[in-house]
């Protein structure tokens, strides 16, 4: 049953309330003060608070606070009898679902009740739309609702729980290591090590000994026998990072394990079998370097099983916004920051932004920006590198480049008026996808459409 807090100390409104609002089937409870309505409010027993701005204890904008504060899904009606309409804006710039002066007549209020609680009800439904989307639009700690992102996470679910060997490309940044440890954790070897490698940044004698071990006086230094990496990895997912480089006598090993799943430590004569899930990673073309001879045909056909290309973020600047909002929101908690927002002009510059480091750049402009940055909003000035001429070695947004000096004021809205266009472009002229895209409501899109006169 819908509850309603009748938060008001005039017993002649009390005795009103109850009896019209019980009549339409209501549950009814009463407090005498601030203090007082709080703790059904804070326990979740009440849909809807009905308060004088005279209330004891601290008045009905204060209680209006703390309920805001404690279950913004808690609607609270003010009323009061010497109400100015300065009252009633404040009461609505803080929140109130709506605002009745005393006295009122009976339909007023049930109005206001009716309308209160279909906002809230209408906002629930909202909450759990979107805990459903954002669960659709993510993978593990991957966010991409991009199509091409939405097809790798459909494959990721789909090859998790086999042993399939996958093979991740992209240029760095692009998200290959956490779509890896997606895959392990997506997959029946959750529990099992997830182990990492980096082949490019061994040279070739210890990278060989470090992923199949040795045995003691296999080599000098070798004081005893050690177990490697694929031994470790038994049970669970090995991580090959960046093979593209690796030398012609070790891709001959590693087509070995691919293949029979059996490894041999360096100096050893035995073979031992190991029960791994085989990922590997590489920025380079792999096709071109078989063409080139420098990477194994056989082995290129081995791993190349089931691909999954990550995209580089410019081709999907659409999953910017969310991206920047899930960096602003972990980075915030984690920097002990409160909760922080982007302006319009600093989102639109992170969608139109070349990103050459791809997400791990956006990554680090953002944890920039909350670490330096002090007030509530991450704006422009907080964003250094995106200016042009601060990318190190990197292209500049399109039109942002060469061109004329313009006083910033015009600069910011000619970088605004590109990221809108190239979002409606991406969006294919929507209006409702592009301002999701740039992290706007649909009003303040078409505010600007007009101001800079986009059709
Ligand atoms: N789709 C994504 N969603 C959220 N974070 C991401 C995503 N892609 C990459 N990242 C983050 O960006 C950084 C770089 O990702 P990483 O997997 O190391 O890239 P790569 O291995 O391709 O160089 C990591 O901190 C990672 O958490
Ligand atoms: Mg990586």
């Amino acid at each position: 049953m819908t509850k309603i807090l009748l938060a008001d100390p005039d017993p002649r409104t009390q005795a009103d309330l109850r009896a019209l609002l019980t009549d339409r089937g209501f549950e009814l409870d009463a407090a005498a003060d601030v203090q007082q309505a709080l703790e059904p409010v804070a326990d979740g027993d009440v849909d809807l608070v009905l308060c004088d701005l005279a209330l004891p204890g601290g008045g009905g904008l204060r209680l209006l606070q703390e309920v805001r504060a404690l279950r913004a899904e808690t609607a609270v009606v003010l009323l009061s009898a010497f109400g100015s309409v300065q009252d009633a804006v404040q009461a609505m710039q803080h929140g109130a679902a709506d605002f009745l002066g005393k006295p009122f007549a009976p339909d007023q209020v049930l109005v206001a009740v009716d309308r209160a609680l279909e906002k809230t009800a209408l906002q629930r439904e909202n909450h759990a739309l979107r805990d459903a989307l954002d669960d659709r639009l993510r993978l593990d700690n991957l966010v991409g609702s991009d199509p091409r992102m939405q097809a790798i996470f459909k494959t990721v679910k789909a090859v998790a729980d086999t042993r399939t060997t996958v093979l991740v490309t992209g240029e760095s940044g692009t998200g290959k290591t956490v779509l890896a440890r997606a895959l392990h954790a997506l997959s029946g070897r959750r529990n099992g090590p997830f182990v990492e490698v980096n082949c490019g940044a061994l040279p070739e004698s210890l990278l060989e000994s470090e992923l199949f071990g040795h045995v003691k006086g296999a080599f000098t230094g070798a004081v005893r026998d050690k177990a490697g990496k694929f031994e470790a990895a038994q049970g669970g997912t090995i991580f090959l990072d960046e093979i593209g480089t690796s030398s012609p006598a070790f891709q001959i090993k590693l087509l070995r394990v691919v293949q029979d799943r059996l490894v041999e430590r360096v100096g050893d004569t035995r073979t031992l079998p190991v029960d791994v899930r085989i990922v590997l990673a590489t920025n380079r073309d792999l096709e071109a370097a078989v063409a080139a001879g420098e990477f194994r045909e056989d082995l290129f056909y081995r791993i190349n099983v089931v691909t999954v290309e990550m995209p580089p973020l410019r081709a999907r600047s659409s999953d910017v916004p969310a991206l920047a909002q899930h960096f602003l929101r972990r980075f915030a908690a984690e920097h002990g920051r409160p909760p922080l927002r982007f302006t319009d002009a600093a989102m639109a510059a992170l969608v139109a932004a070349p990103w050459p480091g791809n997400v791990r750049q956006l990554e680090n402009v953002i944890e920039r920006a909350v670490v330096l940055g002090s007030g509530a909003t991450i704006d422009l000035p907080d964003l250094p590198a995106l200016l042009p001429g601060r990318t190190a070695g990197a292209p500049v947004p399109s039109g942002a480049a060469p061109g004329p000096v313009l006083p910033l004021r015009d600069a910011l809205a000619e970088a605004e008026r590109q990221a809108i266009q190239r979002a409606l472009q991406h969006c294919a002229g929507n209006r409702e996808h592009a301002a999701r895209a740039l992290g706007v409501n649909r009003s303040t899109l078409f505010h600007k459409l007009r101001k800079y006169g986009i059709h």
